[in-house]
């Protein structure tokens, strides 16, 4: 067994390894795209963005798709159209801090349930449990794997309450076969560059709600609908046509794509099989993942933390992320709400690593990365004696 770069041995990445990589299409394709726009003088919201909600409208299955700035922008617009301003907004607190982010700028209280300890998908059970007196429910595809669609679509149904979904990380998953996209009131894609369909920035606002379309469109341009005479204070999360040429050339990718990581996550995947302590994600039978990130759960019979983990990859050129951590609860900018018990939620985020995967990562550098992985595991008690605990 090799012995890890913290304990003296050579690195597995001497040159380092990224974390993440936008899968960028070729330039002269997104410059060659952009042209006729450009040169008719016309840079936003032009012919490229209707390309694009277009394009994306029908592979969604979906009613309408309308282009923002971005996901966290769409989100507001969303929840600025369905929810009074003064009510609160039930989410999972294991998410990005933007899901909690749009309902705060919307005068919304976040109030936080717990995610699940395999899946790291909102807990349904104990949302029901927290549900009363709440005005709407966000629920996130964690990391690109669907969320329990129907049975919150059931839940916000019988409570009467509206539902919408955070979908940054999940255009190209599907849930029983059908695309992620055409659930709830309204799921709100992210196209920055961290995602497998990437337009620098953007976001796209997918509904079957004719009324939630309509309040998108008009708060992106300000609640203005072209006469001036505004009709509700909206804001600029218009998108430019250089990011829609670009998402454009992206999405022309995404199946490519979607090979590409599930190659990747199935090569992980095999290969952490046999590590004690190391779980992967669960995602539900019969549903396919984005795996905008690929992320596993340490637990103690690994030998060491999840920190003392991180730590020991990064001495190996290893670049990792620990989403979601801190949960939102814990974050310094919602430290003014009542405290969330959340002990299933804190222990999941004070164990998960996301590890590297991007479109043009190589099998090699998988096999590499579960080597280093294997080998710290190991020399376990060496490496924590080693390594001060964070
Ligand atoms: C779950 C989730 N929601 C929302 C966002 C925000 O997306 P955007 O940067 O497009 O506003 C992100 C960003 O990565 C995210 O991971």
């Amino acid at each position: 067994m090799r012995q890890p770069a913290v304990l003296g041995g050579p690195p597995a990445f001497p040159d380092g390894l990224p974390f993440a990589r936008p899968f960028t299409p070729p330039l002269a394709a997104v410059t060659g795209r952009l042209g006729p726009s450009y040169d008719r003088g016309i840079l936003t919201n032009g012919p490229l963005v209707r390309e694009l909600e277009e394009r994306t409208t029908e592979r969604l299955g979906v009613a309408h798709v309308v282009a923002v700035a971005s996901c966290t922008s769409g989100l507001m617009l969303v929840l600025r159209h369905l929810v009074a301003s003064g009510g609160s907004v039930a989410l999972p607190s294991f998410t990005f801090s933007a899901s909690a982010h749009a309902p705060a700028w919307c005068g919304l209280l976040p109030s936080f349930v717990e995610c699940q300890a395999d899946t790291f998908q909102v807990d349904v059970s104990d949302l029901e449990a927290r549900l009363d007196g709440t005005d709407a429910i966000i629920a996130t595809h964690v990391f690109g794997a669907p969320a329990p669609v129907e049975q919150l679509e059931k839940l916000a149904e019988s409570a009467g309450i509206p539902l919408v979904f955070d979908a940054a990380h999940a255009l190209g998953s599907r849930r029983q076969g059908r695309p992620v996209g055409a659930s709830g009131h309204a799921e709100v894609f992210s196209l920055s560059p961290t995602k497998l369909v990437v337009g620098g920035e953007g976001g796209l606002v997918a509904t079957n709600r004719d009324d939630v379309a309509e309040a998108v469109v008009l708060g992106r341009d300000y609640g203005n609908p072209g006469d001036y005479d505004c009709r509700f204070p909206g804001v600029n999360a218009r998108m430019s046509e250089l990011h829609a040429a670009t998402a454009l050339e992206s999405l022309s990718m995404l199946d490519d794509h979607l090979v590409r990581r599930h190659a990747l996550a199935d090569r992980y995947r095999a290969g952490l099989e046999s590590v004690d302590g190391i779980a992967v994600q669960v995602v539900d039978d019969g549903d396919s993942s984005t795996y905008k990130d690929f992320t596993i759960r340490v637990d103690d019979d690994f030998g060491i933390s999840r920190d003392v983990l991180a730590t020991a990859l990064a001495a190996e050129g290893i670049d990792t992320r620990r989403y979601f951590f801190p949960p939102v609860h814990a974050q310094q900018a919602y430290a003014h709400l009542a405290p969330a018990k959340l002990p299933v939620t804190d222990d999941v985020a004070g164990r998960v690593l996301s590890l590297p995967m991007f479109g043009r990562l190589g099998l090699d550098a998988v096999d590499a990365v579960v080597e280093a992985l294997t080998a710290v595991h190991h020399y376990a008690d060496q490496v924590g004696a080693r390594v001060p605990p964070a």
